[in-house]
C-alpha cells in the first residue's frame, strides 16, 4: 500500500512537471504592470476603493468573499481584464450567465459604486479589471486578512469568454488531477492552488454544490478517510435538504469563522470537514501527496500561509491575454464596452 501510494505521487509529480512545461510557454511574456501606475493620473485610486470596500464590508462581511471570487472568475478567463463584469447586449454574450457563473456571482453594485466613484475623480483612466484587483486585496485585508502591493495597469477587454467559462473554472466536483492541471494552465503552481483554495476560509457555497458530498456516496468514490461527523453533517442536511427547492441555501464553507480570513478553512479540512469535495480533495485524495503537506503547513503557521496566499494572489492578478494590452480600454462603465 505504501508503495503504490508513492508511486502515485511520483507518478502526479510527473504529470505536473510535464503540463508546467507545456503551459508556461503560454506565459512567457510579463504583462507591464507597475505599483505607481495610477500615481500621476489618479492619485486617489487606492483610497477611493479602499473607503468603499470599507463601507461594503462593513454593511455586510460577506461582500468581501463577493469581490475575491469575482477577481477569481476574472483572472481565469482569458486574464484579468474585467470581462466577468461585462453585462449581455445584442451584439455580446456575457460570462454572467454562464454554467459555472449563474446564480454564483454577486457583488457587481459594488464594483459599479466603485467606478461611479473614480469617474467622478479621475475619468476614463482606471479599469474595471484594476479596480476588481484592488478591491479583492482589500476585501481579503478588511476580514483579517495579509496586505500585499497590487501592481496595476490593467485594460479592460471588449470581448467576454462565455465558453472559456466552461473550460478554465473548476468546479465543486472536480478531482485533484483536473483542478491542478487548470491552474497549471494559468501558469500558477500546485502551491498557489492550495494557498488560493484559502480563500474559501470565508464565503459561502450553496446546496447544489455540496449535496452530493452529504448526502451522495462521493465520499467512497474519492476515496476520504474522514467522514464528516455526525452533528456538522445533520446541521448541513438540514440546511440543504435532497430536493431542487433547496438549491441556492447557502452553508458557510469555513463555518469555525465564516466572516475571518484566517488558516481555520485548512484545520477543516484535516478534519475532513471540508464543505465542497474539490477543497476536501486537496487532502483526502489519494493522489494528494503535495498537496496534503501544503494544506498541512498552512494549518499550522498562519503567517507562511498569509505570505504565500500575497504572493499568489499577486500571480493570479498577473494572468493577462497580451491581446488585451494591444485591443484594450478603460471602460466607462464597467458593465459595457465603450461605444
Ligand atoms: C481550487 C479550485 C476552486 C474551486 C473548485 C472553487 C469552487 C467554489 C465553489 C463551488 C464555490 C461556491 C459557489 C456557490 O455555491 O455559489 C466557491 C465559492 C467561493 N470561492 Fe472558490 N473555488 C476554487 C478556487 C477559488 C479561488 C482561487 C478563489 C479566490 C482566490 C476562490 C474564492 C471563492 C470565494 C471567496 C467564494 C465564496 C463566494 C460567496 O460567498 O458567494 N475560490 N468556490
Ligand atoms: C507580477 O508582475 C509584475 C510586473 O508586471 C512583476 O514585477 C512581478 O514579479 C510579478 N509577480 C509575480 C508573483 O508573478
Ligand atoms: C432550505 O430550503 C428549504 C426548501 O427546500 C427550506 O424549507 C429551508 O427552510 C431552507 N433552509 C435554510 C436553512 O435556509
Amino acid at each position: 500500500m505504501a508503495s503504490s501510494l508513492h508511486s502515485k505521487g511520483l507518478i502526479l509529480h510527473c504529470l505536473i512537471l510535464a503540463l508546467s512545461i507545456v503551459f508556461s510557454t503560454l506565459h512567457a511574456s510579463e504583462p507591464p504592470l507597475t505599483l505607481d501606475y495610477y500615481k500621476s493620473t489618479c492619485p486617489a485610486v487606492l483610497e477611493i476603493v479602499r473607503k468603499e470596500m470599507e463601507c461594503a464590508v462593513l454593511s455586510d462581511p460577506r461582500n468581501a468573499a463577493l469581490i475575491l471570487r469575482l477577481h477569481f472568475h476574472d483572472c481565469f478567463v482569458q486574464g484579468c481584464d474585467g470581462s466577468v463584469l461585462l453585462d449581455d447586449t445584442i451584439t455580446l454574450q456575457g460570462e454572467k450567465k454562464a454554467p459555472n457563473n449563474i446564480n454564483a456571482l454577486k457583488g457587481f453594485r459594488i464594483v459599479d459604486r466603485i467606478k461611479n466613484r473614480l469617474e467622478s475623480e479621475c475619468p476614463e483612466t482606471v479599469s474595471c479589471a484594476d479596480i476588481l484587483t484592488i478591491a479583492a486585496r482589500d476585501a481579503v485585508l478588511l476580514v483579517g486578512g495579509p496586505y500585499w502591493d497590487v501592481p496595476l495597469g490593467r485594460k479592460d477587454s471588449k470581448t467576454a469568454g462565455y465558453a472559456l467559462t466552461e473550460t478554465n473554472l473548476p468546479t465543486a466536483d472536480e478531482g485533484l488531477l483536473s483542478i491542478i492541471s487548470k491552474f497549471l494552465y494559468q501558469g500558477l503552481s500546485v502551491t498557489d492552488m492550495v494557498a488560493l483554495s484559502g480563500a474559501h476560509t470565508i464565503g459561502m457555497a450553496r446546496c447544489v454544490n455540496f449535496r452530493n458530498r452529504i448526502y451522495g456516496d462521493f465520499v467512497a468514490t474519492s476515496g476520504f478517510n474522514n467522514p464528516l461527523s455526525q452533528q456538522y453533517l445533520s446541521n448541513l442536511k438540514s440546511g440543504c435538504p435532497p430536493v431542487k427547492g433547496s438549491d441556492n441555501n447557502e452553508s458557510a464553507m469555513d463555518y469555525v469563522s465564516p466572516n475571518l480570513f484566517d488558516n481555520s478553512y485548512y484545520q477543516i479540512l484535516i478534519r475532513g470537514e471540508g464543505l465542497i469535495n474539490s477543497d476536501q480533495e486537496l487532502y483526502s485524495s489519494i493522489l494528494a501527496i503535495e498537496t496534503k503537506k501544503l494544506v498541512a503547513k498552512y494549518a499550522e503557521n498562519p503567517i507562511v500561509f498569509f505570505e504565500q496566499f500575497s504572493e499568489s494572489m499577486v500571480k493570479m492578478g498577473n494572468i493577462t491575454n497580451p491581446d488585451t494590452y494591444v485591443n484594450g480600454e478603460v471602460r466607462k462603465n464597467c458593465r459595457f464596452v465603450n461605444t
